[in-house]
């Protein structure tokens, strides 16, 4: 069963002591990966794995990130779009809003998210969004920015699922789909199959049988299951679709 995991961070420094077993564990359970940066240091080494690796990447700053690059956008987004141009990269991300944890000032989230969704315009690449408790903001600023994409580890509200599936965007489930509380579960069923992806965003979010450990992109089966308990449908079917859905959107090559 092929699958495709659409947002992990293979850079991160949990993988070190075993990244090579961890992608080997991946490849043999059929599951493509896509690694995502989340500033610019990240994104550079997210490109050198999906070359080492031959995956895929996403080059971006997060919203907790973006008081670091306040100072001198210009020459950030100027790194980005040098990054966002090599061969393998297939989306901007992670970009977004983060209201919750609120590392980084409003102000400078906002801008730094509009400014790289104009940039994915102009480069005719998707996004990969991260959206914390600022759902209005990340519907204004998607509205006319003329992009597609995803909202990764969908957490808001089934009104906030509906707004973003009427822009045309995806919606990404990852491990607490398989929380026994997690709202997640009850949203996902009104979530059309054909704009659904699956994710794991390890190291982090790790779905039971799992929780509480480190988190690795061969545990994406785990999530595909849930995904077809909760939809009632064939796990194959639930794994086909997605697949194709990541296919097109992020324009990723037959095989
Ligand atoms: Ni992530």
């Amino acid at each position: 069963m092929i699958m495709i995991d659409t947002h992990l961070h293979l850079e991160m420094r949990e993988f070190d002591p075993d990244r090579e077993a961890v992608v080997q564990r991946a490849r043999e359970a059929g599951i493509g990966l896509i690694t995502v940066g989340i500033d610019l240091e990240s994104s550079a080494r997210a490109v050198e794995l999906a070359h080492e690796h031959k995956i895929y990447a996403a080059v971006g700053v997060h919203p907790h990130e973006a008081r670091r690059y306040a100072a001198d956008l210009e020459r950030a987004l100027a790194r980005l779009e040098e990054l966002a141009r090599a061969e393998r990269v297939v989306a901007l991300g992670e970009i977004g809003l983060d209201y919750y944890r609120n590392y980084s000032p409003r102000e400078a989230q906002l801008e730094l998210f509009r400014a790289q969704l104009k940039l994915a315009a102009k480069l005719n690449k998707p996004v990969i969004v991260h959206d914390r408790q600022a759902d209005d903001d990340i519907l204004a600023a998607l509205e006319g920015a003329g992009v597609r994409g995803v909202v990764h580890s969908f957490s808001s509200g089934l009104e906030e699922a509906e707004a973003l599936l009427g822009l045309g965007f995806y919606l990404g489930f990852s491990g607490p789909v398989t929380f026994p509380k997690a709202r997640q579960r009850y949203v996902i069923k009104r979530v059309p199959l054909a704009r659904l992806l699956l994710e794991t965003d390890a190291p982090f979010l790790t779905p039971l049988p799992h929780r509480g450990r480190r988190n690795e992109p061969a545990y994406l089966r785990y999530i595909a299951r849930e995904v077809a308990k909760l939809t009632g449908l064939p796990r194959e079917k639930v794994a086909e679709q997605t697949t194709r859905n990541a296919a097109a959107l992020f324009a990723l090559p037959p095989g």
